[in-house]
């Protein structure tokens, strides 16, 4: 079996169901390990990380330089790293993490079309030595997940994007999983929640 560290990463598009999928694999790591596990979340985590979010999610930033987002969002994984990720690891504990770097590959890169080379000269600089043991990527047609997350509350300023943005972001995980299919592992979440759960926990099985 490999050797996975014990980071968990949740991706994909709004209204893919990240915060069920979050909940299902919490349980399932006490369950099956008894182990402690921190839930967090990026942008956020931290009070610092939680300012930057509310910065960046607040339509008051619109048209906020595609820069300036991407580094706020490296700057409150900094943060949530140094305070949060790696002191939980270094304890034994297990950590899952609602969207990590590969969110700013996909939103940063292909979303806001920023060059990949720098988000990975980013990732290299803020966690050199640190990737997601596993990441599981609910995948949705962007039309699906956008029509659930519009049921819920006021758009915010990503939420705002157009259906273009949207597609560029799924395509983003669809190539990133590719290229890292040992550590992405794709969950059709089209499906119902009952349905989504037994894939979660397959995967997690498999992994772990
Ligand atoms: P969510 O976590 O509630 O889905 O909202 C966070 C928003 O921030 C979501 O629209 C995706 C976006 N985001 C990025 O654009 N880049 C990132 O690196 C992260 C972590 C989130």
């Amino acid at each position: 079996m490999t050797m996975r560290n014990r980071f968990v990463t949740v991706e994909g598009v709004e209204g893919a169901g990240k915060t069920s999928a979050v909940a299902a694999i919490v349980e399932w790591i006490k369950t099956t390990h008894g182990a402690q596990v921190v839930s967090t979340r990026e942008p956020g985590g931290t009070a610092l990380g939680e300012d930057l979010r509310s910065i960046l999610l607040n339509h008051r930033a619109e048209g906020m330089s595609s820069d300036a987002e991407l580094l706020l969002m490296f700057a409150a994984r900094a943060e949530h790293l140094q305070r949060v990720i790696k002191p939980a690891l270094v304890a034994g504990h297990w950590v899952v993490c609602d969207r990590f770097t590969d969110a700013s590959f996909a939103y940063q890169g292909g979303g806001r079309g920023l060059d990949l080379q720098r988000i990975d000269a980013l990732a290299q600089w803020t966690h050199p030595d640190l990737a997601p043991g596993l990441t599981l990527w609910l995948d949705v047609p962007v039309a699906i997940g956008l029509a659930r997350a519009a049921g819920r509350s006021a758009p915010d300023r990503f939420e705002s994007e157009k259906q273009t943005f949207f597609d560029a972001v799924r395509n983003t995980y669809a190539q990133r999983q590719a290229a890292e299919p040992a550590r992405i592992k794709r969950i059709d979440a089209e499906v119902s929640i009952t349905e989504v759960q037994s894939q979660i926990t397959q995967v997690l099985t498999e992994a772990y």
